[in-house]
């Protein structure tokens, strides 16, 4: 129990997960759960830069708990919490502002892009790697699992980690981040990553006329052997041994094996499906799991956060 693992994290309170999310980072999350003791961060105070609406907010942070209770995250071992509860991560963001440089966090991709689309950028939007740095190094994890897009991230908080131990002294523990590059290549249904700004995603717990809708829908490209996209959908469901020989056969009949991808994607997201609704009916089961992960994550975050106000010298 001692030496085990721990890994940590966020997801943003956004909408409906897709099966994009899930086989990157959600999958990851739960898969770990058994062998290393997990965080998983409903990064709330994140979002705020994009969600500035009480109902959604709290809408859609409910669904993040029911999601991932419907995939199984065993919320008596691990840790589900959101950032919001626990006090610190505010609070040890903004020292971390302090040692950070405006040219620093100009480097970040997230800014750089808002920049370039000519968006205004909240200052929130700006700052967001120190807070994220924050919510990580509370909890001293040893690997972070993200796609691809938040590798810089990652690397932000072991430059912030190392500055402060380098300023104050030896304080926390550097991360490795975990990259799934299969987030990075799972297309939508018209061959562009799979993204909720795409619009071109099959949800995580779709019901069954949609997901017949989607993969019918799929774009198709009579180029290659086999089609692509449907093949790289079916990928995260069945190995490639087991897809080799159905593919063999219906060289030529997509519509065939857009169909063979229905009956297994309708196999696979039915029983989630079904439990998910079970659980989405129990407010009280949501409260609980926030309420525990909360005591338990605030309990690592001030003792940390102890350390940390010593070492700066404000107590
Ligand atoms: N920035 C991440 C995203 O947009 C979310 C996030 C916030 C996160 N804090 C984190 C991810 C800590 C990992 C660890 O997806």
């Amino acid at each position: 129990m001692k030496f085990m693992k721990t890994i940590l994290s966020g997801i943003q309170p956004s909408g409906r997960p897709h099966i994009g999310n899930y086989f990157g980072m959600m999958k990851q999350m739960i898969d770990m759960q058994k062998e290393a003791l997990v965080y998983a961060l409903i990064v709330d105070y994140h979002a705020l830069n994009s969600i500035q609406d009480a109902e959604k907010m709290r809408e859609f942070t409910r669904d993040v708990v029911v999601d991932y209770l419907a995939l199984g995250f065993d919320a008596e071992k691990n840790v589900l919490f959101k950032q919001s509860d626990v006090q610190e991560h505010t609070e040890l963001a903004w020292i971390f502002d302090t040692i950070t440089t405006m040219p620093y966090l100009m480097r970040g991709h997230a800014y750089k892009d808002a920049e370039a689309k000519g968006k205004e950028v909240s200052v929130g939007t700006f700052n967001y790697p120190m807070l994220m740095a924050a919510d990580i190094l509370l909890y001293s994890p040893d690997i972070i699992p993200v796609g691809q897009d938040q590798k810089q991230h990652v690397e932000f908080t072991r430059d912030t980690a190392e500055k402060f131990n380098r300023i104050y002294g030896e304080t926390f523990k550097l991360p490795e981040s975990l990259v799934i590059e299969d987030l990075q290549t799972v297309p939508g249904v018209d061959g562009r990553k799979m993204s909720k700004s795409y619009n071109n995603y099959i949800s995580l717990f779709a019901e069954d006329s949609e997901i017949e809708e989607k993969v019918m829908g799929i774009v198709t490209d009579s180029s290659g052997e086999r089609p692509e996209n449907v093949y790289a959908i079916h990928r995260l469901l069945k190995s490639e041994e087991e897809l080799k020989p159905i593919y063999e056969e219906n060289i030529g009949s997509y519509k065939k094996l857009k169909e063979m991808l229905i009956e297994d994607l309708k196999a696979f997201i039915a029983p989630m499906r079904e439990k998910r609704a079970a659980i989405a009916g129990d407010e009280n089961r949501v409260r609980e799991v926030l309420e525990k992960g909360a005591e338990r994550a605030r309990e690592v975050a001030a003792q940390k956060m102890q350390e940390v106000k010593k070492a700066i010298g404000v107590i």
